[in-house]
């Protein structure tokens, strides 16, 4: 019996992953660029060898439909494998918006590589957190990460790449959430119905691999109102596609737009700053670190809770 424990951070996407190119092995449409965050943290256990696959969440037993996610996910790890003990916890609220799945499987795949006596480079291990959660492959890696598509059908060049690392830009994410309820569909099927029938979704991707570029440049640069223009430009290329699926997926509330409005009034009295949304309500604000205060005072009144994070390191080892 081996026991290992792994941590991993959520990341929140400047240019965004929205439609799968395989749905099995969560291969994208898109490439994206992402920035993993300090603060928020998943921390996984993973038992090698028990009576029968056990999976706990945030101390309650997982459901069968989750714990199916996570037994089918440790079979990718090692097809013969004995029976698991999978123990994981988040400090940070599902509320938040911020891709819980990311930092989860991302823990996962590091505690799971190591308890199975596989340890696996980050690039591989990258590609194995992808077919968890197409997400949790970015946060294998800290600071500024770059998801490539790759064009492999086995998708073994379909990995995270680290653009710069946490320290390089002092920038912070503050999220603002409207809204705390579970979001009506899921991140898999929406990208699912989008695909089949959005009329808008040839279009964000067709502009996503420009989005990329710019991004990248813009972080390298430490240029804060380009990389805003490029993070908004492609949040409404998929809240395009997202209102254009049929039947349409408003993840938007009122609320939403209300914060939106806001960071717009802030970036138009001179202040660097620019706002994204993902498959929920919540609103995520890129800004500098010395203008976090600020930002967070303004958006305050309209939220039921905000935080605000810092970029941050990629998974890691626990040492028990
Ligand atoms: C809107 O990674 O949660 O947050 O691959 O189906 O697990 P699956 O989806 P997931 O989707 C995240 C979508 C997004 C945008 C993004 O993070 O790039």
């Amino acid at each position: 019996m081996v026991r290992v424990t792994a941590r991993a951070h959520p990341n929140i996407a400047l240019v965004k992953y929205w439609g799968k190119r395989d749905p099995v092995l969560n291969l994208p449409a898109v490439p994206s660029l992402s920035v993993t965050l300090d603060g928020f943290q998943t921390t996984t256990t993973v038992t090698w060898g028990v009576g029968e696959d056990r999976v706990w969440l945030d101390g309650r037993e997982a459901t069968p439909p989750e714990a199916r996610r996570v037994s089918v996910f440790l079979d990718r790890v090692a097809p013969e494998r004995p029976p698991c003990l999978v123990e994981s916890a988040s400090n940070f609220p599902s509320s938040a918006g911020l891709a819980s799945s990311s930092s989860a499987f991302a823990a996962l795949a590091l505690a799971a590589t190591r308890a199975a006596g596989r340890p696996m480079d980050p690039f591989a291990l990258s590609v194995l957190a992808r077919q968890g959660s197409g997400s949790a492959c970015r946060s294998i890696l800290g600071g500024f990460v770059e998801w490539r598509r790759g064009e492999r059908m086995d998708g073994s060049d379909s990995h995270a790449v680290q653009v710069a690392p946490p320290g390089a830009w002092d920038l912070r994410v503050v999220v603002a959430v409207v809204s705390r309820g579970a979001k009506a569909v899921s991140s898999s099927e929406g990208m699912a119905r989008t695909v089949a029938t959005s009329p808008c979704h040839a279009a964000f991707v067709a502009d996503a691999p420009a989005e990329v570029e710019r991004a990248r440049a813009a972080v390298l640069a430490r240029d804060l109102p380009a990389l805003c223009a490029a993070m908004e430009r492609s949040t409404l290329g998929m809240v395009a596609s997202m209102l254009t699926t049929r039947p349409s997926l408003r993840y938007w509330k009122p609320g939403t737009l209300a914060v939106v409005e806001q960071v717009e009034r802030l970036r138009s009295e001179g202040i660097p700053v620019g706002w994204t949304t993902d498959a929920g309500p919540n609103v995520k604000v890129l800004c500098e670190g010395g203008h976090a205060a600020e930002v967070e005072a303004v958006l305050a009144p309209l939220a039921l809770e905000t935080h605000v994070l810092s970029p941050g390191p990629g998974a890691s080892w626990v040492v028990s």
